[in-house]
């Protein structure tokens, strides 16, 4: 294994202040306060596992995994299920550099990112958690969000004692960041540490252009993070991401998932690219042994030159679905505008009532009755700000959207006899 090159997490006192190098521009790491429980942990990293050592420091079992020789025998994956008896690698150094040889595209910068611009977690809601742990103080902070966006957000900072200030998204279909709003708002309020930008936005599916995110880092008073959510990067156009642009914005952090174009939720990978000073108190922050050796191992093999060929492989049949759902849904009567974009996995659909409005009523009616009486699950979305009458319909298979496609007429012109029977 390979040895540390971060200092040794036990080493710290109690509630110490992790002191890193901090330049006038990073100057929102001061506040960033790490709390004993984090810190008193002895890494496996401290000596290495060489294969000849005997290893009776972390009071593994050396008999080895409770697992039937049906798993253990399997030599089809690369993961050695009789070495599951050892805790897994902490600093995932392997993973991050094939994370920063796919995001080092050279679109946004001439810098590179290397993997100590990188946190790995399980998912990206642990780095959204980690973020909030990291820079807000409980009962004092808030983050900035931008409705409709991701529910985490809130979830995480209601979790957390962390305080909310919404600055809804510029109306449909484009769902731009009010610019103008978020700048007062970070002006006025010193007391936001995180500003969470979702691009394409959960549920809006619309990327936010480059020179919005850009006037938003280029704040002139704001002392915290800017945080931009990629989750669904890879089914926008090629070079979306801005992910490396980390090498020029320390107060950036862009956060990726394997959960979605790499269709891989079951693993639980994640990733926050940043300043290596950000990704040194989010790595100080963490569990030890976060990512587990089967989800390393998938991890990087989904990255590997033959796992990105699947991936691609896989979006372009979503990206064709997607197109094939953009044309035939405006055909389906009952079906409204689309009212975000089309640089995701989802499409955001109106849902009208016999009178041809937006309505929740009926949005929520065809919801239910998709999925209790036909087996087809969307996501209602109507309550949420400016999305009035709104579905929220996953990209599936060929066949999962033609058998969406045949169904949500027949429910529709239900629910509306329905709707008349009552009447
Ligand atoms: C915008 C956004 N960010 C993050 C996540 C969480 O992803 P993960 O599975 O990596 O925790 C999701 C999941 O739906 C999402 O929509």
């Amino acid at each position: 294994m390979r040895s540390s090159k971060y200092p040794r997490i036990g080493a710290l006192p109690l509630r110490t202040r992790v002191s890193l190098p901090i330049s006038a521009s990073r100057s929102f790491l001061v506040g960033a306060t790490l709390t004993t429980q984090h810190l008193l942990i002895l890494l496996r990293s401290d000596y290495k596992d060489d294969g000849t050592n005997v290893l009776l420091d972390a009071n593994e079992n050396a008999y080895g995994p409770a697992l039937s020789s049906s798993i253990t025998s399997n030599k089809s994956s690369n993961i050695d299920f009789l070495g599951l008896n050892r805790y897994p690698d902490p600093h995932q150094h392997e993973l991050k550099q094939l994370l920063c040889n796919l995001r080092n595209t050279k679109a946004h910068t001439q810098n590179s990112i290397t993997p100590d611009n990188l946190f790995v977690g399980v998912g990206s809601d642990e780095a959204i958690d980690a973020l909030l742990r990291c820079f807000c103080q409980p009962g004092k902070d808030k983050i900035l969000v931008c409705p409709p966006t991701y529910g985490m957000y809130s979830v995480s900072a209601q979790v957390n004692d962390i305080g909310l200030l919404k600055v809804p998204l510029k109306k449909a279909p484009t769902f731009d960041l009010d610019v103008e709003a978020m700048s007062k708002a970070m002006s006025e309020d010193r007391s936001i540490k995180l500003v969470y930008i979702c691009s394409p936005g959960n549920p809006t599916g619309s990327l936010i252009p480059k020179d919005q995110v850009q006037a938003i880092l280029e704040h002139p008073t704001y002392n915290g993070i800017v945080v931009l959510d990629e989750a669904y990067i890879d089914f926008a156009p090629k070079n979306s991401s801005l992910a490396e642009w980390v090498a020029e914005w320390p107060n950036l952090v862009v956060l990726q998932t394997l959960s979605k174009a790499f269709g891989l939720a079951g693993i639980r990978l994640g990733a926050a690219f940043c300043a290596p000073e950000v990704a040194a108190l989010l790595n100080a922050l963490k569990a030890p042994y976060n990512i587990s050796v089967p989800t390393s191992v998938l991890a990087s093999n989904a990255v590997s030159k033959e796992g990105l060929k699947v991936m691609e492989d896989n979006t372009a049949k979503i990206v064709k679905q997607r197109e094939r759902l953009i044309k035939q849904l405006p055909k389906i009567k009952g079906v409204g505008r689309f009212r975000g974009g089309y640089a995701s996995n989802f499409l955001l659909i109106e849902i009208l009532n016999e009178k041809g409005e937006p309505d929740n009523v009926t949005s929520l009616a065809v919801y239910e009755k998709l999925a209790e009486k036909r087996g087809v699950v969307v996501r209602s979305r109507g309550k949420e700000h400016g999305c009035l009458g709104c579905l929220r319909i996953t990209v599936g298979t060929e066949e999962e959207c033609t058998r969406f496609l045949a169904t949500l007429p027949e429910v529709i012109a239900e629910v509306y006899r329905e709707h008349a029977g009552l009447k």
